[in-house]
């Protein structure tokens, strides 16, 4: 038997308030088996030839600093556009419990890789919203494309990996301003 549809409201007060938020306590545990329950909500996303493309992979304790020096030590201060930052790496995972990488993997041919990013996508949002559900903090910072191969290494994910998403989780210990969106455009033809 299927579940009654969801009241839209109870929906979009969920995607509405979820934020990308650092205010997080560190010292508090995000319990293994809540990020693992995440990631299998994130892989109900749309996979077009079903590739399933997303992966996952979960960094808590000195898997923190093993993933930001991976990065770092990947990136060439002579072509990385900010070598100033390079260091920061080292560190700026130690600002919450549970770093949450997601890869999404190659595909068969460009269109596919793109596709595949569009899904692996869907499941980074999908799973963000699980996370905010559970009252969860969470803020999805950008890939490093020059750090691709290592990560996807460390992870012991394919070659050719890319990383979509390096996400921070925990739990919130402030709230933080509410970006508004502009007016939505939608454009109607009727005929
Ligand atoms: C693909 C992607 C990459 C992002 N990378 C960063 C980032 O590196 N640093 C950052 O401050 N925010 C990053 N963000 C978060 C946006 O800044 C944030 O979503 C936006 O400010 C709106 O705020 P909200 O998510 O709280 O609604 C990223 C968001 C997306 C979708």
């Amino acid at each position: 038997m299927t579940d009654p549809p969801m009241e839209l409201g109870t929906f979009e007060r969920l995607a509405a308030s979820r934020r990308s938020s650092l205010r997080v306590d560190p010292q508090a545990p995000v319990p293994s088996d809540l990020v693992e329950r995440l990631c299998q909500v994130a892989a109900w996303a749309p996979s077009h030839k079903k590739t399933w493309p997303w992966r996952f992979a979960v960094f808590t304790g000195g898997g923190r600093s093993r993933l930001g020096n991976a990065i770092a030590d990947a990136l060439d201060p002579a072509t990385f556009d900010k070598p100033e930052k390079i260091d920061k790496f080292r560190v700026k995972y130690l600002r919450a419990p549970t770093m949450l990488v997601v890869g999404s993997v190659a595909g068969r041919s460009a269109i596919r890789t793109v596709e595949n990013r569009d899904a692996t996508a869907a499941a980074v949002q999908t799973l963000l919203l699980g996370a905010t559900a559970v009252g969860l903090a969470s803020f999805w910072s950008s890939s490093i494309p020059d750090a691709d191969a290592a990560v996807a290494e460390l992870c012991g994910w394919e070659p050719a990996t890319a990383t979509v998403a390096v996400i921070y989780l925990g739990w919130p210990i402030e709230e933080v301003a509410v970006p508004q969106r502009p007016p939505v455009v939608i454009s109607r033809r009727d005929r």
